[in-house]
């Protein structure tokens, strides 16, 4: 989150005035355990509501969200502020108009492929039994970090085909270490400070691994993704490493989240995980209702480019050009003039898919087939494999957070084969 480029229209004290709900809330009402509830008196009474917390306008409305979403002339990501983009380069992420669809759009074909490839598939089920049989025998353990997190990297390092050989610590362990000093550098741009040094070591050495894949080449260049939209030309070298990164990096924490939840979700009520269990057709209404309730990435940010409004007819909001404006995904899934009773876990929602979890409009995610993929994969997995699975309620946390929501611990117990005792 960074500071306004613009002066506010009014003075800091008015808008406070105005917006006294908005002016009270803290990061921590927005990302600990009583977000919903602040998200929902937000809706209630300023759908559009200035937060001196987050310096940023917060849209909390599913409608409002949804509009400001599809309007990229109005409501932009390609701002000087952008963090990402000043740690990674200008990506589709950061981009919007021609250039954003010359940079989104080579890839857009093969992640949908392989989010609907019969051989993703496979690898994945293979990838989820193999972390599965390393804690098997235990009776006991922590979903989110042994294999919600690890199946998301490697099914996305999979599926770009970035495992060229390196030497000491596996390739997952060195994207996850390069993510963390990316992350940690976008958050100190956020905060005004330039980029810091391991953030950039980490950009050089991803940019290596991208190039070391690339020459590597095997007799499966077909499958690999970065070979085929490297081969298409359509973007500079440069362009082309950034919207790696955005990808591979789009796909690590929302991924491992969306799983985590996911599982949170179907553990923490029996009675329709007992029906997805006995009708695997439902798994993914469940899957889409656990997005709806805990949307992995639960903002958006964009800057207004012109002066404009944003609010329910009647009571338009002004909004500045160069304003920053946050779109909360999470108060916008529990928008009750959306959705019936928005904080129930429910099977037979007829519309759970209107959830904005995977935004809307020009930078609607280009993962989302790959991520219901591996979700889907990693729930059949700890379902069939674990027997008598259930969660270990004391030791585990709701999802939590402010841009990323997951369970911080997921922990689960279920019942393993008695071992033969020595005679
Ligand atoms: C395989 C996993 C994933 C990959 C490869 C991926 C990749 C991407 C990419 C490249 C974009 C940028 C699209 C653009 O700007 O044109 C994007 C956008 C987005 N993704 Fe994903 N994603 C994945 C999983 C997820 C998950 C699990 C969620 C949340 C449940 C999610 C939520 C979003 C959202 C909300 C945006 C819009 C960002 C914005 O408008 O600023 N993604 N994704």
């Amino acid at each position: 989150m960074d500071e306004p480029r613009v002066a506010p229209t009014e003075d800091h004290g008015s808008r406070r005035a105005r917006f006294p709900l908005g002016a009270s809330v803290t990061e921590e009402d927005l990302s600990g355990p009583r977000a919903h509830e602040v998200l929902a008196a937000l809706r209630r009474t300023e759908p559009v509501t200035w937060s001196p917390a987050l310096g940023r306008w917060l849209v909390t409305s599913h409608t409002l969200a949804a509009t400001a979403l599809r309007d990229a002339d109005t409501f932009t990501v390609d701002d000087p502020r952008f963090s990402t983009a000043l740690v990674v380069g200008p990506s589709m992420l950061s981009l919007d108009g021609a250039e954003h669809l010359r940079h989104r759009t080579p890839f857009v074909g093969p992640l949908r492929s392989a989010g609907n490839s019969d051989r993703v598939v496979r690898w994945a089920e293979g990838a989820a039994a193999r972390l599965i049989d390393g804690f098997h025998q235990r009776g006991r353990a922590e979903l989110r970090t042994e294999l919600a997190g690890p199946l998301a990297v490697s099914v996305i390092i999979e599926v770009l085909g970035l495992s060229a050989p390196r030497a000491g610590s596996s390739i997952e362990e060195q994207v996850l270490a390069w993510y963390r000093d990316i992350a940690a550098g976008v958050l100190a741009v956020d905060r005004g400070r330039p980029v810091p040094r391991p953030a950039a070591l980490a950009v050089e050495a991803l940019r290596q691994q991208v190039g070391c894949a690339l020459d590597a080449g095997t007799a499966d260049d077909a499958a690999r993704m970065i070979t085929t939209i490297s081969g298409s030309g359509s973007l500079s070298s440069d362009e082309f490493f950034s919207n790696v990164a955005v990808v591979l990096f789009g796909a690590i924490e929302t991924g491992e989240a969306m799983i985590a939840n996911a599982l949170y979700h179907l553990l923490s009520h029996p009675d329709q995980l007992t029906r997805v269990v006995t009708d695997p057709s439902l798994l993914d209404r469940a899957i889409d209702e656990s997005l709806r309730l805990e949307p992995a990435a639960a903002v958006v940010d964009r800057y207004a480019t012109v002066d404009t409004t944003l609010g329910p007819p009647g009571a338009e909001i002004p909004i500045a050009a160069g304003e920053p404006v946050t779109l909360s995904l999470a108060g916008a899934n529990r928008d009750p003039d959306r959705f019936d009773h928005p904080d129930r876990f429910d099977l037979d929602r007829r519309n759970t898919g209107a959830h904005l979890s995977f935004a809307r409009g020009p930078h609607a995610c280009i993962g989302s087939h790959l991520a219901r993929l591996e979700t889907r994969v990693a729930i059949s997995a700890a379902l069939n494999r674990l027997s008598s699975l259930a969660l270990d309620e004391a030791a585990t946390t709701a999802p939590s957070g402010l841009i990323f929501r997951k369970p911080a611990s997921l922990v689960v117990r279920w019942s393993t084969p008695r071992r033969a005792t020595p005679s």
